[in-house]
């Protein structure tokens, strides 16, 4: 990671929340780092955290008394602990115990630290440190998989020997190494516009769908699903009301989204017709464009040397949505195109009656299905967009930035 992100900490507020662990000595060491690299630190302690280190290390070091519980009045009389949450430009996690990632994962505002993590809209970095069978552990890896989608900053585990005398992946980072990779604030979380989208009804489409053969064949596409979940994240994060309709995608669904679950195209289109009215549509789903005309009930069995598929044409879900006007303010659409991209979705723009088309490259590196990545740009009537690509997390963002730019327009 880039030494040189470390100057972005200058002049920066980070709060640096401490964990219960062995550790918790090595986050002295990162207050004097981060101080060294100019932010202004404060620290919030864990219960467990003070039975390793005490809040007077941590005041000495980071010149301001550490914060050990919800409950003080003295301190929430001078910082209250929704000022302290707002005060942080970004948080820090170090150490970040197995529970603590549970927490974070799921919501909890049970004491100090999880509390200030559920009330700020900082960016927030782990930097994870356990015994190696609790990091492997599927539940600790599925609260990670959460954070991850959320777009928590994760710097280590590193691999070596762990305090029990075992060896494995557990270890915290070294405090010089997360300071180098603490990311640039802009990329872990861009600017969101809270309350943009309060009062208005979003319906989202994303992931494949599975258009069934027989009882154990189907035909489906590459589609993770990622980019549409992140767009209802983002929605909802700006205060819609959001139902996201979903093919089948390994996906932990967004807090406070709708989720309703189908397999085929037909299914999808019932969901999202079911789900209206709505202020705006965006279907981000890979819809299959083909299904077989007559699924058989029992397995097709091998005989000939080739075999034709009789395949008939869905419902275009997205024509059918624009179609219908009552109520809808806006309708998006989506375009996976390998070629001639600007072309091609300027193309559906005009064929699909839709308000803005988001189009990206598929079938290269780095980028489209299965990938965190995107490269993105979104052609309207008489304007484009292009996105610097990223995370599609933040593109997600700043597509409902725009969104909201082309609902006032
Ligand atoms: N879409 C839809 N219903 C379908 C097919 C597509 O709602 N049966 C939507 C997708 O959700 C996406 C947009 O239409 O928002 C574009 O889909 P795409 O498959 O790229 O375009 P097609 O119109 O199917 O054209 P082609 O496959 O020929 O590129």
């Amino acid at each position: 990671m880039a030494k040189e992100s470390a100057s972005h900490l200058k002049g920066q507020h980070v709060l640096l929340c401490v964990g219960g662990g062995i550790a918790a000595y090595k986050s002295l060491e990162l207050v004097r780092r981060l101080r060294d690299a100019g932010a202004e630190v404060q620290v919030a302690m864990t219960a467990g955290a003070q039975q390793f280190v005490t809040p007077l290390s941590f005041q000495a070091l980071s010149g301001h008394p550490a914060r050990t519980t919800l409950w003080d009045s003295a301190a929430e009389a001078s910082m209250g602990h929704i000022e302290l949450a707002r005060w942080a430009d970004r948080i820090v996690i170090a150490p970040a115990t197995a529970d603590l990632l549970a927490k974070l994962a799921h919501g909890f505002a049970d004491d100090l630290v999880s509390t200030l993590c559920l009330a700020t809209t900082a960016p927030i970095t782990v930097a994870p440190a356990m015994n190696h069978r609790m990091w492997l552990h599927p539940a600790t890896q599925a609260n990670l998989a959460t954070l991850r989608a959320r777009n928590v900053q994760v710097i280590g585990p590193e691999d070596g020997p762990l305090a029990e005398g075992e060896s494995g992946p557990g270890r915290l980072s070294e405090p010089e190494a997360i300071v180098a990779s603490l990311a640039p604030v802009a990329e872990a979380l861009p600017t969101t516009t809270p309350g943009a989208l309060h009062g208005l009804k979003v319906v989202v489409s994303a992931g494949p769908t599975y258009e069934d053969l027989d009882p154990v064949r189907y035909l489906g596409n590459r589609s993770s699903g990622k980019m549409g979940f992140a767009v209802a994240d983002s929605a909802r994060r700006r205060g819609a009301e959001v139902v996201l309709v979903s093919g089948p995608v390994h996906l932990p669904t967004p807090a406070g989204v709708t989720r309703v679950d189908v397999r085929s195209a037909a299914q999808m289109r019932e969901a999202v017709f079911a789900a209206f009215p709505a202020d705006i549509y965006i279907g981000a789903a890979a819809v299959a464009d083909y299904t077989p005309r007559a699924p058989a009930t029992n397995k097709i069995k091998k005989s000939n040397e080739s075999l034709a598929l009789d395949l008939v044409r869905t419902p275009d879900i997205l024509s059918e949505v624009a179609a219908q006007t009552q109520g809808l303010k806006l309708v998006v659409g989506f375009a996976a195109e390998t070629e001639n991209v600007a072309g091609y979705a300027r193309g559906k723009l005009v064929a699909k009656h839709l308000d803005l088309i988001v189009a990206n490259r598929v079938g290269v590196a780095d980028g489209g299905f299965e990938s965190d990545q995107n490269a993105m740009t979104a052609y309207w009537q008489e304007g484009e967009r292009v996105f610097t690509p990223g995370a599609k997390t933040r593109l997600a963002d700043e597509l409902i930035d725009l969104i909201v730019e082309r609902l006032d327009a």
